[in-house]
């Protein structure tokens, strides 16, 4: 950890990815999202002080944590196994699954991940996204290795997707659907993933890790966590 707060508390900083919103983006140059105010709730209802916001690739962050960098992830970071091998997760506080996106047009309109194949299709480097594109469809052999293209950032994927390179991005559902009320893309179908989103810690860190967890419960409990929903996904 970092150096004290002015009011002797601990000092942290946190760690993002932009370009998925409406968890994290850019906005005017300013860092705005959901996993943002709700991060600045949470460390609220601890004795830990946040000194700022470090961006990343997404792929960088687990590095960034694991080296000090950063103290804690806030980047719609689902809870899986392979990364409980490295980092700690808080408990979850959002739920997914996985979308396929298409463009509005119609010309392509896949309706299971089978359809996908032979077509260039779009994921971000590192997560979840790509894990289900090299697991369903690359290594049972229904996509060649050639057609997936890894992006260092979603938006990128779908402005690729937009300009006709490829012709899907897997991207999880939440994300899809602000992109889809955002530009002219759709979400053509829904694979179950169940995935759940928790704050990434360092292995060890086990009593930051549990005022995160008491502070979590706290937003829930009152009304920050569903005003925080409503703000950011508007329902
Ligand atoms: N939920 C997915 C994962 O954990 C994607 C997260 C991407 N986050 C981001 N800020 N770009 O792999």
């Amino acid at each position: 950890f970092g150096g004290g707060g002015g009011d002797g508390s601990t000092e942290i900083t946190a760690g993002t990815a932009p370009g998925f919103p409406p968890f994290e983006m850019k906005q005017d140059g300013e860092l705005v999202g959901f996993d943002i105010d709700l991060l600045e709730a949470v460390i609220d209802e601890t004795d830990y002080t946040l000194a700022g916001w470090e961006e990343y690739e997404f792929k960088s962050l687990i590095p960034a944590l694991t080296n000090e960098n950063i103290d804690v992830v806030a980047a719609g970071m689902t809870i899986n196994d392979e990364r409980d091998q490295t980092i700690d997760f808080t408990d979850p506080y959002y739920s997914s699954n996985q979308a396929i996106v298409v463009r509005e047009d119609g010309d392509f309109a896949p309706s299971s991940l089978s359809d996908l194949a032979g077509r260039p299709i779009g994921a971000q480097k590192g997560t979840t996204g790509e894990t289900t594109v090299q697991d369903e469809l690359i290594s049972p052999g229904n996509l060649d290795e050639s057609n997936y293209n890894s992006y260092g950032n979603y938006v990128l994927a779908v402005e690729d997707l937009q300009n006709g390179n490829i012709d899907a991005v897997v991207i999880d559902e939440p994300v899809a659907q602000t992109f889809a009320a955002q530009r002219p893309v759709t979400i053509a179908f829904t694979y179950e993933t169940g995935e759940n989103f928790g704050f990434g810690v360092r292995d060890g860190d086990d009593e930051f890790t549990q005022a995160l967890n008491d502070g979590l419960s706290t937003v829930r409990d009152g009304s920050t966590y569903q005003d925080l929903t409503n703000k950011w996904f508007g329902q």
